[in-house]
């Protein structure tokens, strides 16, 4: 196995060279090793033609059609649902908050329904998908990784028999009814447990795996949309106290979405992309990737690279123009190549090449509005605080409240990223 072999890891800072090796097909997943407790077999950790049928399929789910539903018809309401219950309290944890409102969106994606529909039931899914992040996360644990793996593999039975068994029944049953002509295309759930088995055929997904699939995309989709929300929150509200006079701009959805963006880039969620050299390997710059090495794209270097960004690439700037071709906004955060995220535009919305086309702003724009529109502002009894269990930039808490846009807003400094090696979602 390629991965077993002591050297050298290769680190690439260079953006050319971080998409051209994001592309190499003989340049395997590697980030992902620790978690297998709850990452084996799933979507990112798939290879060559497994992965590439599984991810045709999901596809499907990600087309512009479906992100339209979910942004203008589904996720309104339950933003608001999750919202206003903080809002009428007066105040809130944008940590947990941002998690719980990731989760009711990503759950509604992934396809885990929650039968009893009661608070306490929201609970356990919440407490389920911590533990499956801590799973996916685990080479970074300074838990004994026996034991978290036993709590992981506990709460992935839970989540089977809670939530995707009884969301296997349900969509089993309509896609019965659906084959047999008593219902149309249009009464079927758009989510990817449902792609998943009205396929099942042609996948044979193991049900492990199936388990372990939804509860990815549970926890894909929640975690990195949850910690791009809080510190797109941070930003915009550190950027208005420094220049009260865009305060308007929090009307201007499209300048909501550059904040995002720049947010997006100058924090990846995932620091660095990892990857196993199955084989040589020889970039096009001409640099040569031995077999069996291990290869770390450093993201966060390639993202604040002044050559691409500017001088002020490393800092904040909603103004900041999209550079060269061939480079989003938001730099390599949502990677490149065959694995590149699939919930990239669900996330971040889609900007049109003209201004006839339909702009969708994505789940994190939306939700940071409607936060900002009733009001949030820091907690001036309560500061953030940064995790310190981790190299990453996380807040382990960020109070807010619900005051009105006019209170004054207490600048606060969250650490610059680090790009140590630690797994990702
Ligand atoms: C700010 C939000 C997000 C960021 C920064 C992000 C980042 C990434 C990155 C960097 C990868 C590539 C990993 C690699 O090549 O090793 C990835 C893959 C993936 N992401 Fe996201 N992601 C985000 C949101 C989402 C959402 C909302 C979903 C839910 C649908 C999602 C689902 C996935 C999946 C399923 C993959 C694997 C794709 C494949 O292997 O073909 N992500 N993401």
């Amino acid at each position: 196995m390629a991965n077993s072999t002591e050297q050298a890891a290769i680190f690439i800072t260079n953006l050319d060279e971080a998409k051209d090796a994001y592309r190499q097909k003989a340049l395997k997943q590697g980030l992902y090793d620790a978690g297998e407790v709850v990452m084996s077999g799933v979507l990112v950790n798939l290879h060559g033609d497994e992965h590439r049928s599984r991810r045709r399929l999901e596809n499907r789910l990600f087309r512009k059609e479906t992100l339209e539903f979910y942004e203008n018809e589904l996720f309104p309401d339950v933003i608001s649902e999750t919202l206003d219950p903080h809002v009428e309290v007066g105040r809130a944890e944008l940590v947990t908050l941002s998690h719980q409102l990731m989760m009711n969106l990503a759950a509604l994606n992934a396809g885990v329904d929650r039968p009893l529909r009661t608070p306490q039931e929201t609970l356990r899914l919440y407490q389920q998908m911590m533990k499956l992040i801590e799973g996916a996360t685990l080479v970074h644990s300074r838990r004994d990784p026996a034991e978290v793996s036993a709590e992981v593999r506990e709460a992935l039975g839970d989540f089977d028999s809670e939530f995707v068994t009884p969301s296997i029944q349900r969509r089993t049953e309509l896609i019965q009814r659906h084959v047999a002509g008593e219902i149309d295309e249009s009464s079927l759930p758009r989510d990817v447990l449902s792609v998943l088995l009205r396929n099942e055929d042609d996948l044979k997904i193991p049900r492990d795996v199936l388990v372990r699939e939804i509860g990815f995309f549970l926890l894909a989709g929640a975690h990195t949309s949850a910690t791009a929300f809080t510190r797109s929150t941070h930003n915009i509200l550190e950027w208005l106290a420094a220049h009260p006079e865009d305060q308007a701009k929090l009307d201007d959805r499209r300048w909501v979405q550059g904040c995002v963006h720049e947010t997006v880039r100058l924090y990846p969620s995932s620091p660095t992309g990892v990857r196993w050299a199955l084989e040589d390997v020889v970039l096009r710059s001409g640099r040569h990737i031995p077999a069996g090495s291990k290869v770390v794209i450093d993201l966060v270097a390639v993202n604040r690279d002044p050559a691409i960004f500017g001088d002020d690439a490393g800092d904040f700037n909603p103004y900041r123009q999209v550079p060269a071709e061939g480079v989003g906004p938001y730099g390599l955060s949502f990677g490149h190549g065959m694995h590149a995220c699939i919930g990239q535009e669900l996330a971040a919305g889609i900007i049109p090449a003209d201004q006839a086309g339909t702009q969708l702003f994505g789940v994190v724009t939306v939700a940071v509005m409607a936060l900002l529109e009733r009001g949030a502002r820091a907690d001036p009894d309560e500061a953030p605080s940064v995790d310190s269990s981790t190299q990453r930039p996380y807040w382990s808490r960020y109070p807010v409240v619900f005051t009105g846009r006019s209170r004054p807003h207490r600048p606060t400094v969250l650490p610059p990223s680090t790009t140590s090696v630690v797994p990702v979602i």
